[in-house]
């Protein structure tokens, strides 16, 4: 097991490796004086993993309450949200009390949001079990609920207390969910690790999970330790996500998370290619990993589609959008643009 401190707002452990679930009453007690724990999963989740955690949480004298929603992004609502909020005021959960996030991304942003706001703050534990989650959304304390308007446009920065990440619930992911999470691993290769980069092409998705995630979380670690509330190098994590939530939002979310963030790291390296703010090769490297992932690369979207659906972007500021861009791999940067230049330059990222 690997355990890697964070020092923001709130002070929390990680911990990283198999059989992590069966440890988790011991571990969260402490965070749970008042001794209740509403877990919060989606159906699927549910059936996999509930049972185990439940009995966990028991061994620890703690007593349990569980909230279950409908698995996927259409879960991230407004109306689970208040359905939340309510559960948790008929159950008697008190400050002393925690929410445990049991889950990917998805009850892991509806959760943490929830504990963020009920009584302005109740403990807060994340047992992520997508590779997505491990490496990424369970980390760093943002929480979000996705609004008509676009994703992720309600929420709150709310670190956990602790994040138990047991690298043996990943061998029940579906394939193409493990692939949607290896988009957000190369991200961070892309970001900052020319090395990590060269290995994972190797390697492929057969990589070792504790190490590969645990270099990502330190990554992200020293971000969210520098600029907590996204105001300067925290956007770097959004490499691809601009035309990223545009691609997943104009799908009508059938294109999954981590899949619409490969197709945005591919569109933005190549429009980056063709403005001279990266070479040829930089673009085609990262359609190479791309692809021995088996990620899609392809926008089926034109440009002016993407840019309608960019304006809701929460990294728009007034009339300007900043993107990540690379410069090359392991290496990138912010990069501001005027809101009415960005479908010429995406154009030029379309395939
Ligand atoms: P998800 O939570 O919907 O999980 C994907 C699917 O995998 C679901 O159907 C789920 O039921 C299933 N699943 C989960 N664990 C499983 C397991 N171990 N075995 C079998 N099936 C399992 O989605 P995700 O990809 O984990 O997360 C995507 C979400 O995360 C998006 O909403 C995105 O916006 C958000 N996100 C948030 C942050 C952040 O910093 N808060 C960062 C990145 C992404
Ligand atoms: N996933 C981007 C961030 O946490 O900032």
């Amino acid at each position: 097991m690997r355990t890697i401190q964070v020092n923001a707002s709130r002070s929390y452990e990680i911990h990283i490796g198999a059989g992590l679930l069966p440890e988790a009453g011991e571990k969260i007690r402490p965070f749970c004086p008042g001794g209740l724990c509403a877990v919060v999963t989606d159906d699927i989740v549910d059936g996999l993993y509930a049972d185990r955690l439940e009995q966990s949480l028991a061994s620890a004298d703690l007593r349990v309450v569980k909230f279950v929603f409908s698995h996927g992004e259409q879960g991230k609502n407004a109306e689970n949200y208040l359905s939340l909020l309510n559960f948790l005021a008929e159950s008697g959960l008190t400050r002393a009390d925690c929410v445990v996030a049991l889950g990917g991304g998805v009850p892991g942003d509806l959760a943490g949001f929830a504990a963020a706001t009920y009584l302005r703050g109740v403990g807060f534990v994340q047992i992520p079990t997508t590779l997505l989650a491990a490496v990424d959304s369970s980390v760093g304390g943002k929480t979000a609920i996705d609004l008509p308007a676009g994703k992720n446009l309600a929420g709150a920065f709310y670190q956990p207390d602790l994040v138990l990440c047991d690298t043996d619930t990943l061998a029940t992911l579906p394939d193409k969910q493990f692939r949607a999470g290896c988009a957000e691993v190369i991200k961070y290769a892309m970001l900052f690790d020319a090395e990590m980069f060269s290995d994972l092409m190797v390697s492929g998705p057969a990589f070792r999970p504790e190490s590969v995630i645990a270099r990502c979380v330190e990554f992200k670690r020293e971000i969210v330790t520098a600029d907590e509330f996204d105001r300067g190098c925290r956007q770097l994590l959004n490499l691809g996500h601009t035309v990223g939530h545009a691609v997943e939002k104009l799908s009508g979310f059938t294109v999954l998370h981590g899949q619409a963030v490969a197709i945005g790291m591919s569109v933005i390296a190549r429009a980056c290619a063709e403005n001279d703010l990266c070479s040829p090769d930089c673009s085609r490297a990262l359609d190479d990993i791309l692809i021995r992932f088996g990620l899609p690369v392809a926008c089926p979207y034109g440009a002016d589609a993407l840019a309608a659906a960019m304006t809701a972007d929460k990294k728009r500021h007034g009339d300007a959008i900043t993107l990540v861009v690379p410069r090359d791999v392991g290496e990138c940067v912010l990069y501001e643009l005027a809101a009415d230049e960005l479908g010429d330059f995406i154009k030029a990222g379309l395939k």
